[in-house]
């Protein structure tokens, strides 16, 4: 959906209801369908006279029920149903007609309950998908013996059965007899932020993500909101910041469970309060796991120096067919900033938003987001005896990145980029350790953190 065609059934549509706005606002931070954002792997060819030979991916974890205390918010405010419908009847609402029926019929779905935090129903099919996708671009890859393939997740639920499903997806109909390794109590490579200590005192609970999200929700355009939401519901109940914050959850988590991405809940919000709600998360993921820290992008590395690592052993005659691990956001954010992706000038900030930022958890954090590298073995068919080399082709979320060309990086440029990796460690995350990590200018990769800008 074009930002023009928003901008034109804005104006003409102002007085819109939402159960019947021919499109509705598709981006929702971090609780963003994959669909809405994913390309399609079998959309791009392999390079010419190639073959592929390895696959190495790091995805998150597909659709999920909302965490505790997210929960417990949207069940205080799911109480306020009946108040929006009365409201109705008694003149004070500024809903329309069909979207009061619609939060009649609302009933608050159980499962929420009792599987908190776990992988549903679409998340199942949100990694199906990926491996089934792969599977039939990739379709000569999926035989051999059980240790040409590596299945990782970290230790949950979620990841766990998102790694089931990717593998299900993968093999589905195939010989292919695969396992998935047992998941870690410490995962370094996949979740090295838990036993971070440094992360965990100066990022997670640190000053700059506290005073960003108190800024956020003071910001005079929250504040706004919250107002235009109060008057818009026309309820006697006094809407405070978490609360419309709830309500947007009811929103974004609702909506993902139904067939067509609506839930009434999102007609609290208009389609331009929905960009600036958007934005908390972005806001919040950057100083929590992004570049807001330099301690972020030194998590990430280890990750890509398995990937690396795992190309480099297929070189040597003793590599993977296919190696796929399953993580959160929080480390797919990390491996964004090691690779020095989606990158601003100038740090982002609570109370102005570009709306044309590279950093946008929608696209790099949705449900299922992931990178896929892939190693392709080639021939130069004109030489005699062919002449043998490689290409390393990178995607993520299924598209195009800017890290190596469609046709592929040859191994040279791949070195170049990713051998950096190769020394990473976790020294950093002891709180006596001190060197000039902290400075980002001798931080940095030398080509892959050349400030690339991207957006998808
Ligand atoms: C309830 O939530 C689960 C996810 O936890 C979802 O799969 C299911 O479709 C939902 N049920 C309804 C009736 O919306
Ligand atoms: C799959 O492999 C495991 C060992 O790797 C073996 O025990 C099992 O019988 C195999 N299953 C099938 C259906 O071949
Ligand atoms: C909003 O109100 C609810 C209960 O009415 C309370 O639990 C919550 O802490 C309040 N939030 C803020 C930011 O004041």
């Amino acid at each position: 959906m074009s930002k023009l065609l928003v901008l034109v059934l804005f104006v003409v549509y102002s007085e819109a209801c939402y159960w019947n706005a021919p499109c509705t606002y598709q981006l929702f931070g971090s609780k963003t369908p994959y669909d809405t954002v994913r390309g399609d792997i079998r959309d791009y060819a392999t390079p010419p006279n190639c073959e592929a030979v390895s696959i190495w991916t790091l995805n998150r974890h597909g659709n999920r029920n909302p965490g505790d205390s997210v929960t417990r918010g949207m069940k205080e405010v799911s109480l306020l149903r009946d108040e929006i419908v009365q409201s109705w009847d008694m003149g004070t609402s500024k809903l329309c007609a069909q979207d009061i029926e619609d939060f009649r019929n609302f009933k608050w779905n159980d499962t929420m309950d009792v599987a908190t935090s776990y992988l549903t129903g679409t998340g199942y099919d949100e990694l199906y998908g990926i491996g089934q996708r792969l599977r039939e671009k990739y379709p000569h890859l999926l035989s051999g013996p059980a240790d040409k393939f590596y299945f990782r997740p970290t230790n949950e639920q979620r990841t766990i059965t998102s790694c089931v499903a990717f593998i299900h997806g993968l093999s589905d109909g195939t010989n292919l007899n695969v396992t998935m390794e047992q998941a870690r109590q410490r995962d370094d490579v996949l979740r090295p932020y838990e036993n971070c200590d440094r992360y965990q005192h100066e990022v997670k609970d640190g000053y700059a993500l506290a005073y960003q999200l108190e800024t956020y929700f003071n910001s005079p355009k929250y504040v706004a909101i919250q107002n235009a939401v109060q008057n818009r519901l026309g309820i006697e109940t006094q809407l405070n910041a978490s609360m419309v914050f709830s309500l947007y959850e009811m929103c974004r988590f609702y909506r993902t469970w139904s067939p067509d991405y609506r839930s009434p809940w999102c007609a609290a919000f208009t389609e331009e309060e929905l960009p600036f709600i958007e934005y908390y998360e972005d806001i919040r993921h950057y100083y929590r796991n992004g570049y807001g820290s330099w301690v972020n992008e030194n998590l990430g590395r280890l990750a890509m120096k398995d990937l690396y690592d795992s190309f480099m052993a297929f070189l040597e005659g003793s590599g993977r067919k296919i190696s796929g691990h399953f993580t959160h956001d929080t480390m797919m954010e990390m491996v964004w900033c090691a690779l020095g992706l989606y990158k601003e000038d100038a740090p982002l900030q609570a109370t102005t938003m570009d709306p044309h930022r590279a950093w946008r958890s929608s696209y790099i954090g949705a449900f299922s987001s992931n990178i896929i590298a892939v190693l392709n073995s080639c021939d130069e068919v004109s030489s005699q005896p062919a002449n043998q080399y490689y290409r390393v082709q990178i995607f993520i979320n299924e598209r195009e990145t800017p890290l190596c060309p469609l046709e592929g990086c040859t191994m040279e440029e791949f070195q170049d980029k990713f051998k950096f990796f190769t020394d990473a460690n976790l020294d950093f995350c002891s709180l006596s350790y001190e060197q000039n990590e902290h400075d980002p200018s001798t931080n940095n990769a030398p080509s892959v953190n050349a400030f690339w800008r991207y957006r998808p």
